[in-house]
């Protein structure tokens, strides 16, 4: 964490604690990564959905959206990279204090960049969801059409193709997100959830 010199931090009253008691659930953060088109926003968004029914606080943070805002000065570079994920990491902290659940989905290709996340985010309040899906698959898909501009060399340092990913040795939750079904996937996440006493 950078510290910034004389900035002297004010000490709420309203606490963590106290906004987990009236939301009557705790906050966590669930760090969905895997590559581009392996599912993790439509899981995140699905997730979301199911805890929102339930009277949970929730949000979302996708790499889609947060480019185009507060990382949209950041490029794909390795150094780009890391300091987007830097930054939502930071955020996901003030979210955790504020009581909600945040649901994130981004890349995050590398095992060092993710090890810096847990890090900021605090090991008991970050759970790793590893979007299995094999590279074919996703090209497959190809929701957005970038997998072929990138094989075209129209897009440079595209993950998958030209970046590269590396899967999580222990992520806290895999998912096969080529075959499983998202409702399945969405019911083993919310039972981990339960599981970890974050909800009852
Ligand atoms: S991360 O590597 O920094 O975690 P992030 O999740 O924010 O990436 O953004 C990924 C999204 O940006 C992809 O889903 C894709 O739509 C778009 N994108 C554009 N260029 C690239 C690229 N070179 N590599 C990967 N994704 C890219």
């Amino acid at each position: 964490m950078t510290i910034s010199p004389n900035v002297i931090r004010h000490k709420a009253a309203v606490t963590r604690p106290r906004r987990e008691t009236l939301n009557g659930h705790k906050s966590v953060n669930l760090w969905f990564t895997g590559l581009s088109g392996s599912g993790k926003s439509t899981l995140a968004h699905a997730v979301e959905e199911r805890l929102h029914l339930q009277g949970k606080r929730t949000y979302v943070f996708d790499g889609d959206n947060v480019r185009h805002g507060l990382c949209g000065d950041l490029g794909f570079s390795m150094e780009d990279r890391r300091e987007n994920l830097r930054r939502i990491a930071e955020m996901t902290k003030l979210f955790l204090d504020s009581g909600v659940i945040s649901l994130t989905a981004f890349i995050s290709p590398l095992a060092e960049d993710r090890a810096r996340i847990r890090d900021i985010i605090g090991p008991d309040d970050f759970i790793e969801v590893y979007c299995n899906c094999p590279l074919e698959i996703c090209e497959q898909r190809d929701v957005k059409g970038l997998y072929k501009m990138a094989r075209e060399g129209k897009i440079k340092n595209y993950t998958g193709v030209s970046s590269p990913y590396e899967p999580p040795a222990d992520p806290d939750i895999e998912l096969n997100t080529g075959t499983q079904p998202l409702m399945e996937c969405v019911n083993m996440i919310v039972d981990a959830l339960r599981a970890r006493g974050i909800i009852f």
